[in-house]
């Protein structure tokens, strides 16, 4: 499988968010990453459902949506009506993960789990066949722009080994710090989906950066 690009618009400009969306549209982006925080799992607030019902309303790719918040199982059905094709919820915020998950995918969303850098991932070992993407976060969760954590390497051999035999469909997308940089490395540990907030949005050329993403191997 080839590998899939998701510019994360949290590094666009909310001033001009049509324009944005338009050249995410134009450009070799696979999907649009919609991060969601809600200061209190993560100590940030992003923007709600009016960002991401506009964000949809001239998107041509599917919104896939990092739920940084707390209880996502309340808001789930609210993400999907906004316009969500996929929505992933972290971990360490739900107690009754497999519920959860189940609610996703009875909306016919794609269901994803995000795993903060400190969450080892053998903690997915009993939902691991239940998934269709597993998220390992490359940052700390709640803000743009940040260094990349060198453990994640080891992290997405980690998913990778879990899930090859008995979910080679999975999905395994990497969020924070990447860039053109460590793009390849990222794809050859295991990734195939890579989340590029600041490394798009603030390039002379965000359409080449993602197609620089995209040729990656
Ligand atoms: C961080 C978010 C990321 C963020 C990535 O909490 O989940 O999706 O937008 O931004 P960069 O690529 O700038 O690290
Ligand atoms: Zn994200």
């Amino acid at each position: 499988m080839h590998h899939l690009i998701a510019p994360s618009i949290l590094a666009a400009d909310f001033g001009n968010l049509q324009r944005d969306v338009e050249l995410l549209n134009q450009s070799k982006a696979d999907w649009i990453h919609v991060d969601i925080m809600d200061g209190r799992f993560v100590p940030n607030i992003s923007f709600g459902f009016p960002v991401i019902e506009a964000v949809k309303k001239h998107a041509k790719k599917p919104l896939d949506v990092h739920l940084m918040i707390v209880e996502p199982e309340r808001y789930i059905k609210a993400f999907k009506d906004a316009g969500a094709s996929n929505i992933t919820v972290h971990f360490e915020v739900c107690p009754n993960l497999h519920r959860t998950v189940q609610m996703i995918k009875e909306l016919g969303c794609t269901a994803g789990v995000a795993l903060n850098p400190h969450t080892p991932v053998n903690m997915l070992a009993d939902i691991i066949n239940d998934l269709d993407l597993v998220l390992i976060m490359s940052v700390n969760p709640g803000f743009g722009g940040q260094h990349f954590i060198e453990n994640t390497y080891k992290k997405l051999h980690d998913v990778r080994s879990l899930s090859s035999f008995s979910n080679p469909n999975l999905l395994i997308e990497v969020d924070g710090g990447v860039g053109v940089n460590n793009a390849s490395r990222l794809i050859n540990a295991g990734a195939n989906v890579l989340v590029a907030g600041n490394s798009v949005f603030s390039s002379a050329d965000p359409a080449a950066t993602i197609s620089q993403l995209k040729s990656a191997e």
